[in-house]
Protein backbone atom coordinates (compact mmCIF):
# COMPACT_ATOMS: atom_id res chain seq x y z
CA UNK A 1 0.00 0.00 0.00
CA UNK A 2 1.11 3.20 -0.80
CA UNK A 3 0.41 6.66 0.38
CA UNK A 4 1.23 10.10 -0.57
CA UNK A 5 0.98 12.71 1.90
CA UNK A 6 0.35 16.42 2.08
CA UNK A 7 3.26 17.32 3.23
CA UNK A 8 6.34 15.64 4.68
CA UNK A 9 9.73 17.41 6.20
CA UNK A 10 11.83 13.76 5.46
CA UNK A 11 13.46 10.99 7.33
CA UNK A 12 10.28 9.28 7.55
CA UNK A 13 10.48 6.14 9.59
CA UNK A 14 7.44 4.18 9.55
CA UNK A 15 6.51 0.59 10.29
CA UNK A 16 4.35 -1.99 8.54
CA UNK A 17 0.71 -1.78 8.92
CA UNK A 18 0.25 1.92 9.88
CA UNK A 19 -2.52 3.23 7.47
CA UNK A 20 -3.32 6.83 6.59
CA UNK A 21 -6.78 8.10 5.37
CA UNK A 22 -6.86 10.90 3.63
CA UNK A 23 -2.94 11.17 3.41
CA UNK A 24 -2.82 14.27 1.28
CA UNK A 25 -4.67 16.08 4.13
CA UNK A 26 -1.91 14.95 6.86
CA UNK A 27 1.59 17.22 7.27
CA UNK A 28 4.05 15.43 8.80
CA UNK A 29 7.64 17.08 9.72
CA UNK A 30 10.83 16.27 9.67
CA UNK A 31 12.39 12.67 11.54
CA UNK A 32 9.26 11.52 12.56
CA UNK A 33 8.89 7.60 13.54
CA UNK A 34 6.30 6.11 13.38
CA UNK A 35 5.07 2.23 14.66
CA UNK A 36 3.32 -0.76 13.75
CA UNK A 37 -0.42 -0.42 12.52
CA UNK A 38 -1.25 3.10 13.66
CA UNK A 39 -4.46 4.85 11.97
CA UNK A 40 -4.13 8.62 10.49
CA UNK A 41 -7.66 9.70 9.86
CA UNK A 42 -8.84 12.50 8.40
CA UNK A 43 -12.88 12.53 7.54
CA UNK A 44 -13.19 13.13 3.79
CA UNK A 45 -15.39 16.09 5.60
CA UNK A 46 -14.75 19.37 4.49
CA UNK A 47 -12.30 21.35 6.37
CA UNK A 48 -11.28 24.66 5.49
CA UNK A 49 -8.09 23.84 6.86
CA UNK A 50 -5.27 22.54 4.24
CA UNK A 51 -3.89 20.27 6.47
CA UNK A 52 -6.30 19.19 9.34
CA UNK A 53 -3.79 16.49 10.99
CA UNK A 54 0.01 17.87 11.68
CA UNK A 55 2.18 16.24 13.30
CA UNK A 56 6.04 18.51 13.98
CA UNK A 57 9.37 17.59 13.65
CA UNK A 58 10.80 14.14 15.28
CA UNK A 59 7.66 13.12 16.82
CA UNK A 60 7.97 9.27 18.55
CA UNK A 61 5.38 7.27 18.07
CA UNK A 62 4.49 3.84 19.30
CA UNK A 63 2.70 0.80 18.07
CA UNK A 64 -1.12 0.59 17.25
CA UNK A 65 -1.99 4.31 18.02
CA UNK A 66 -4.83 6.34 16.58
CA UNK A 67 -5.23 9.90 15.32
CA UNK A 68 -8.59 10.78 14.29
CA UNK A 69 -9.25 14.07 12.97
CA UNK A 70 -12.11 16.24 11.56
CA UNK A 71 -10.80 19.49 11.50
CA UNK A 72 -7.66 20.13 13.74
CA UNK A 73 -5.42 17.67 15.52
CA UNK A 74 -1.90 19.48 16.32
CA UNK A 75 1.20 17.67 17.49
CA UNK A 76 3.65 19.78 18.49
CA UNK A 77 7.77 19.30 17.88
CA UNK A 78 9.86 16.01 19.85
CA UNK A 79 6.56 14.80 21.53
CA UNK A 80 6.87 11.20 22.14
CA UNK A 81 3.51 9.03 22.25
CA UNK A 82 3.52 5.39 23.62
CA UNK A 83 1.83 2.35 22.27
CA UNK A 84 -2.39 2.63 22.18
CA UNK A 85 -2.61 5.86 22.47
CA UNK A 86 -6.14 7.52 20.93
CA UNK A 87 -6.45 11.39 20.40
CA UNK A 88 -9.22 12.55 18.67
CA UNK A 89 -10.98 15.91 17.63
CA UNK A 90 -14.38 14.66 17.69
CA UNK A 91 -16.59 12.08 19.27
CA UNK A 92 -20.32 10.74 18.23
CA UNK A 93 -23.23 12.38 18.97
CA UNK A 94 -25.83 10.09 21.21
CA UNK A 95 -28.57 12.36 22.38
CA UNK A 96 -31.53 11.57 20.12
CA UNK A 97 -33.14 8.51 22.14
CA UNK A 98 -35.35 7.99 18.91
CA UNK A 99 -32.46 7.38 16.50
CA UNK A 100 -30.01 4.42 16.85
CA UNK A 101 -26.29 6.00 17.76
CA UNK A 102 -24.90 4.49 14.67
CA UNK A 103 -27.21 6.76 12.68
CA UNK A 104 -26.50 9.62 14.78
CA UNK A 105 -23.59 12.18 13.53
CA UNK A 106 -20.22 12.90 14.97
CA UNK A 107 -20.02 15.65 17.18
CA UNK A 108 -18.62 18.97 16.09
CA UNK A 109 -14.83 18.71 16.00
CA UNK A 110 -13.08 20.89 18.82
CA UNK A 111 -9.11 21.36 18.35
CA UNK A 112 -7.04 18.77 20.07
CA UNK A 113 -3.79 20.42 20.42
CA UNK A 114 -0.17 18.47 21.91
CA UNK A 115 2.34 20.84 22.88
CA UNK A 116 5.82 20.45 21.90
CA UNK A 117 8.82 18.60 24.01
CA UNK A 118 5.26 16.59 25.83
CA UNK A 119 4.87 12.81 26.69
CA UNK A 120 1.95 10.58 26.38
CA UNK A 121 2.04 7.61 27.98
CA UNK A 122 0.98 4.47 26.84
CA UNK A 123 -2.58 2.87 26.60
CA UNK A 124 -3.59 7.09 27.19
CA UNK A 125 -7.07 8.96 25.57
CA UNK A 126 -6.78 11.75 24.82
CA UNK A 127 -10.51 13.49 24.16
CA UNK A 128 -11.38 15.93 21.69
CA UNK A 129 -10.52 19.78 22.57
CA UNK A 130 -7.82 18.88 24.86
CA UNK A 131 -4.76 21.26 24.68
CA UNK A 132 -1.35 19.07 26.53
CA UNK A 133 1.11 21.87 27.63
CA UNK A 134 4.84 22.20 26.65
CA UNK A 135 6.70 19.30 28.63
CA UNK A 136 3.88 17.82 30.31
CA UNK A 137 3.84 14.13 31.17
CA UNK A 138 0.31 11.93 30.67
CA UNK A 139 0.96 9.08 32.60
CA UNK A 140 0.16 5.07 31.62
CA UNK A 141 -3.19 4.40 30.78
CA UNK A 142 -4.88 7.86 31.87
CA UNK A 143 -7.88 9.14 30.05
CA UNK A 144 -7.66 13.12 29.52
CA UNK A 145 -10.49 15.13 29.69
CA UNK A 146 -8.97 18.28 30.25
CA UNK A 147 -6.55 21.13 29.49
CA UNK A 148 -3.08 20.16 31.32
CA UNK A 149 -1.19 22.86 32.15
CA UNK A 150 2.51 22.55 31.21
CA UNK A 151 5.54 21.21 32.65
CA UNK A 152 3.24 19.13 34.80
CA UNK A 153 2.60 15.74 35.46
CA UNK A 154 -1.20 13.97 35.30
CA UNK A 155 -2.16 10.17 35.67
CA UNK A 156 -5.36 8.58 36.18
CA UNK A 157 -8.64 8.65 34.45
CA UNK A 158 -9.97 11.42 34.53
CA UNK A 159 -6.23 12.47 34.22
CA UNK A 160 -5.30 14.38 37.58
CA UNK A 161 -1.89 16.64 38.37
CA UNK A 162 0.33 14.88 40.69
CA UNK A 163 3.57 16.98 39.95
CA UNK A 164 4.26 20.73 38.98
CA UNK A 165 8.00 21.99 38.02
CA UNK A 166 8.66 24.88 40.47
CA UNK A 167 10.90 27.45 38.52
CA UNK A 168 12.00 28.60 41.83
CA UNK A 169 13.26 25.17 43.19
CA UNK A 170 13.92 24.44 39.86
CA UNK A 171 12.34 20.69 41.29
CA UNK A 172 9.33 18.49 40.33
CA UNK A 173 7.04 18.74 43.20
CA UNK A 174 4.13 16.56 44.36
CA UNK A 175 0.95 18.64 44.59
C1 LIG B 1 3.58 9.33 34.96
C2 LIG B 1 4.99 8.79 35.25
C3 LIG B 1 6.00 9.40 34.27
C4 LIG B 1 5.30 9.26 36.64
O1 LIG B 1 6.59 8.88 36.99
P1 LIG B 1 7.19 9.42 38.38
O2 LIG B 1 7.29 10.92 38.34
O3 LIG B 1 8.44 8.67 38.63
O4 LIG B 1 6.01 9.07 39.39
P2 LIG B 1 6.06 8.30 40.79
O5 LIG B 1 6.52 6.90 40.56
O6 LIG B 1 6.78 9.19 41.74
O7 LIG B 1 4.50 8.22 41.16
C5 LIG B 1 3.83 9.29 41.79
C6 LIG B 1 2.43 8.77 42.17
O8 LIG B 1 1.64 8.63 40.99
C7 LIG B 1 1.19 7.28 40.84
N1 LIG B 1 1.29 6.97 39.41
C8 LIG B 1 2.40 7.02 38.64
N2 LIG B 1 2.12 6.72 37.37
C9 LIG B 1 0.78 6.46 37.35
C10 LIG B 1 -0.10 6.11 36.31
N3 LIG B 1 0.33 5.95 35.06
N4 LIG B 1 -1.40 5.93 36.61
C11 LIG B 1 -1.86 6.10 37.88
N5 LIG B 1 -1.04 6.46 38.92
C12 LIG B 1 0.26 6.63 38.63
C13 LIG B 1 2.14 6.47 41.68
O9 LIG B 1 1.55 5.27 42.09
C14 LIG B 1 2.42 7.40 42.82
O10 LIG B 1 1.32 7.38 43.70
P3 LIG B 1 1.51 7.63 45.30
O11 LIG B 1 2.08 9.02 45.44
O12 LIG B 1 0.14 7.47 45.85
O13 LIG B 1 2.48 6.58 45.75
C15 LIG B 1 5.06 7.26 35.10
O14 LIG B 1 4.49 6.61 36.23
C16 LIG B 1 4.36 6.77 33.83
O15 LIG B 1 3.15 6.47 33.80
N6 LIG B 1 5.16 6.68 32.75
C17 LIG B 1 4.66 6.29 31.44
C18 LIG B 1 5.27 4.94 31.05
C19 LIG B 1 4.96 4.58 29.63
O16 LIG B 1 3.86 4.77 29.17
N7 LIG B 1 5.96 4.06 28.93
C20 LIG B 1 5.85 3.70 27.55
C21 LIG B 1 5.71 4.86 26.66
S1 LIG B 1 7.19 5.54 26.00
Amino acid sequence: MSFKLGECGGDLHVKSGTVFYNAQKISLGKGVRLGNRCDFYVSPRESNKKFPLVIGNHVHMGHRCTLACIDSLIIGNKVMIGNDVYIADHGHEYRNPDMAIIDQPVTEPKQTTIENESWIGASSIIMPGVRIGQHAVVGAGSIVTKDVEPFTVVVGNPAKMIKKYDLVTKQWMKI
